[in-house]
């Protein structure tokens, strides 16, 4: 069996059996602000805690505001760069068309210089907005996918969308090209707002497949036993 990489998230991998498939390429979609930066460092983090050293490519935000943010969780990610544990990359909208045309060089030469072999790329919907040709864009996403896998690393991409709780599949193209797909939903029950994770897909590997509520606070918690009662409402739906 492929050998498993853990994401030190309270209650993930149990959810995953241990944790990701080696090398390969897992897609965290989700709404604004449902989590999926924080989950995506979270794994970053614990992985250069773990001895495995990480590289976190960012179109969103720049490198401090990174760091400032996820000073919230407790995470000292400046700390942990100067060891060489983890290295930011913060690409410029003007450099995003290189990553499309399949220049790596930056992000090859940081896994080199840490001995990465973890990847997050954040985000792919910031890729594909600099590019309108659909075309275009999933040849590029698709290229990217390829060469992440025969990186050597373990690698998780960003994909901003509001998940719909009531279909199956609205993900676009991104869910069938990955190897596996995680969704972040913000649900509202009457009044109140749930946070809840589902594994919708992970190739060639068990896992839970039930919505599971986490909480964000010092990054994020799952709760795998916790059962989500109520009728929602998606957020696209409000
Ligand atoms: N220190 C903190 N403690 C608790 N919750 C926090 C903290 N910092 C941020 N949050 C919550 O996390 C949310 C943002 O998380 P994050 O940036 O990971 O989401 P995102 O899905 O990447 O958002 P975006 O779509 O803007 O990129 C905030 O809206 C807030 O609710
Ligand atoms: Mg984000």
């Amino acid at each position: 069996m492929k050998e498993k990489v853990p994401t030190g998230i309270p209650g993930l991998d149990e959810m995953l059996e241990g944790g990701f498939k080696k090398n390969t390429n897992v897609l965290i979609v989700g709404g604004c602000g449902s989590g999926k930066s924080t989950m995506a460092m979270q794994f970053i983090y614990n992985g250069a805690k773990m001895g495995h050293p990480g590289v976190y490519v960012t179109f969103e935000e720049g490198a401090e505001e990174i760091r400032e943010n996820m000073k919230g969780h407790g995470w000292d990610i400046k700390k942990m760069e100067d060891e060489n544990k983890i290295r930011i990359l913060a690409i410029e909208p003007q450099d995003v068309m290189h990553i499309l045309r399949g220049e790596y060089g930056r992000i090859e030469d940081a896994i080199n210089e840490l001995g990465a072999d973890r990847v997050v790329i954040d985000s792919v919907t910031s890729i594909e907005m600099m590019i309108e040709s659909e075309f275009e864009q999933r040849q590029g996403v698709l290229k990217l996918i390829t060469w992440l896998r025969k990186s050597g690393c373990t690698s998780l991409m960003v994909y901003e969308k509001a998940v719909d709780v009531h279909s199956a599949s609205n993900h676009g193209n991104m869910e069938s090209i990955v190897d596996g797909v995680i969704l972040l939903y913000n649900l509202r029950r009457g009044k109140t707002r749930v946070r809840a994770l589902e594994i919708l897909k992970m190739r060639g590997a068990r896992h839970m497949t039930n919505l599971v509520p986490y909480v964000l606070e010092k990054g994020i918690t799952l709760q795998p036993h916790q059962t989500i009662f109520g009728d929602f409402v998606d957020e696209k739906r409000m």
